[in-house]
């Protein structure tokens, strides 16, 4: 899908013309004074849905209304819970919810509004931002690989996006848009990296898109094939790669906005398809493994954020890539390689095969003297155990960085918890042959999987995010599409933009 236009206005609910104007609510059984101009105009539509108790104002519940005599053809409610208790993320959440109506309903604009009453403190450049990031999320869509679209199916997307504001508050609303406008550009990008199906999305498919992405905004990138790994020593990288036909790629991006300062590093997992390798998976859901390389995503995502914010800060984007299959000439269980770093591993089962092309990356990228490292991975299912879908398992060597990324977290809806990586925990991954093996069997496999990266781990601030749960969902939700979540990108771009002071 393609970007949706974002724009604001100050003209009174009554008077914006649109087709759907959506105004989100707290929780009340009165109507909000805000409203009651609106109300007047519609003929009273508003306060006959409150007052019935039609619609209460819970998150996500929504009343369609139609509006009298008012200028928009339709009205959608949404609630966002207690007043008290919204934040930034409820808001992006209501915008969702209201976005992926418009798209029901036909709606090429929408306009969105949050009633005074429940701000709740929220600023306006964070309201502008987050509206903006929201409806994106919300209008999502993937139709690009249907040949034929069934006509039910053919809906118009949503293009334009007006933010109805107070004329004292739509300068800051409007640089919070511009922010959000580029988050967007990015989550989309990621959400579509995700959503390609392993045939087209390969590691060479990654790697042109990262050329695309330098080309576009003056990033410089390096691209080393599978000779150049091998010159580099990543045994690691190179014992995933070996089962399969496609060439892997080791990606790395730098923006550079920050003069000689040293550099946040990202480290995207880009697995294109992972059937598990010769310890191979069911093959239930198997398809879903197309996903594996949804950390890759996030870091390209971040940097289609750099390219068009462009803020004072210095960033490397580093993304190791391959397939993961079975064959006459893939890795095999038992198998010793030699990493990166020069540490052995005992490979006892090739399905662990993310933490082996992390740690190449994780001990090449000591090179730039980073000021801090976060790497992105769908690594374990252990932490879909755990966690579930909302959280992110965050593990990691610092705590002022562990606190820093889940403060990002919070602010951009993309949770992070903690899970231990105490010493105890390393005696799992004690090998008979070699410096360390690469699965630790059933118990804590989130945690063993970021100890095997800590193994890595050598002189600088080091973050590890688990992201298994929270790549894609299984199911619709109200705010959510079935399919690729784009998670990371506003994570990231919340840490950096912090970071650059902007
Ligand atoms: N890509 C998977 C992890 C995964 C599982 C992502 C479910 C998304 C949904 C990873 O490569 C993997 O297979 N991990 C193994 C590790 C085990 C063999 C130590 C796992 O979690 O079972
Ligand atoms: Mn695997
Ligand atoms: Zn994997």
């Amino acid at each position: 899908m393609s970007e949706i236009k974002s724009s604001d206005t100050t003209a009174p609910f009554a008077q914006v013309e649109t087709p759907l104007l959506a105004i989100a609510l707290a929780q009340g059984s009165a109507l909000p004074a805000s409203l009651t101009e609106l109300d007047r105009a519609a003929g009273g539509v508003v306060s006959r849905a409150i007052k019935t108790g039609d619609f209460k104002g819970k998150r996500d519940e929504t009343a369609l209304l139609y509006p009298g005599s008012a200028k928009p053809e339709r009205l959608l409610l949404v609630g966002m819970g207690k007043a008290g208790d919204i934040t930034r993320n409820t808001i992006r959440r209501a915008a969702a919810v209201a976005a992926k109506r418009a798209r029901a309903l036909s709606a090429k604009q929408l306009a969105f509004a949050v009633a005074a009453e429940a701000r709740n403190g929220v600023s306006a450049r964070d309201l502008g931002q987050v509206i903006v990031e929201g409806a994106a999320q919300g209008a999502w869509t993937f139709t690009e690989m249907k040949a034929a679209l069934p006509p039910e199916d053919v809906k118009p997307e949503v293009e334009g996006l007006t933010i109805v504001a107070d004329a004292k508050e739509v300068k800051e609303v409007a640089r919070g848009r511009r922010v959000g406008d580029a988050v967007a550009a990015g989550h989309r990008l990621t959400r579509y990296l995700q959503m390609l199906p392993g045939n087209v999305c390969t590691p060479g498919f990654l790697a042109d898109r990262a050329k695309q992405l330098a080309d576009q905004y003056g990033f410089s990138l390096t691209v080393l094939d599978r000779a150049q790994l091998q010159r580099e020593g990543m045994g690691a990288l190179l014992a995933v790669a070996q089962g399969s036909t496609q060439e892997p790629r080791f990606i790395v991006l730098e923006y550079r906005g920050g003069g000689d300062a040293a550099p946040v590093v990202l480290v995207g997992k880009g697995v294109t398809f992972d059937s598990g390798g010769i310890s191979i998976k069911p093959a239930q859901n198997m398809e879903d493994m197309k996903f594996d390389m949804s950390g890759a995503a996030a870091v390209l995502g971040t940097f289609e954020v750099l390219g068009r914010l462009k803020p004072k800060v210095n960033v490397v984007g580093i993304i190791p890539s391959t397939e993961n299959l079975p064959s006459g000439t893939a890795v095999k269980p038992g198998d010793v390689v030699k990493s990166h770093l020069g540490k052995t591993i005992e490979i006892i089962n090739t399905d662990a095969e993310g933490r082996l092309i992390l740690c190449d990356a994780l001990s090449y990228l000591r090179r730039y003297k980073p000021a801090a490292v976060i790497d992105i991975a769908t690594l374990t299912g252990a932490v879909v155990v755990a966690l579930g879908a909302h959280a992110i398992g965050a593990m990691g060597t610092d705590e002022a960085l562990l606190a820093e990324v889940r403060d990002a977290g919070e602010r951009s809806g993309e949770r992070c918890w903690p899970l231990p990586l105490w010493d105890d925990y390393r005696d799992m991954l004690k090998s008979d042959t070699a410096d360390v093996k690469n699965s630790g069997g059933r118990g804590a496999g989130s945690i063993t999987g970021g100890w095997f990266l800590k193994e890595f781990v050598e002189g600088y601030p080091w973050v590890h995010l688990d992201i298994a749960g929270t790549a894609y969902t299984e199911g619709d939700a109200p705010h959510q599409t079935k399919g690729p979540t784009g998670v990371g990108v506003r994570l990231f771009s919340e840490l950096i933009l912090k970071r650059a002071g902007a």
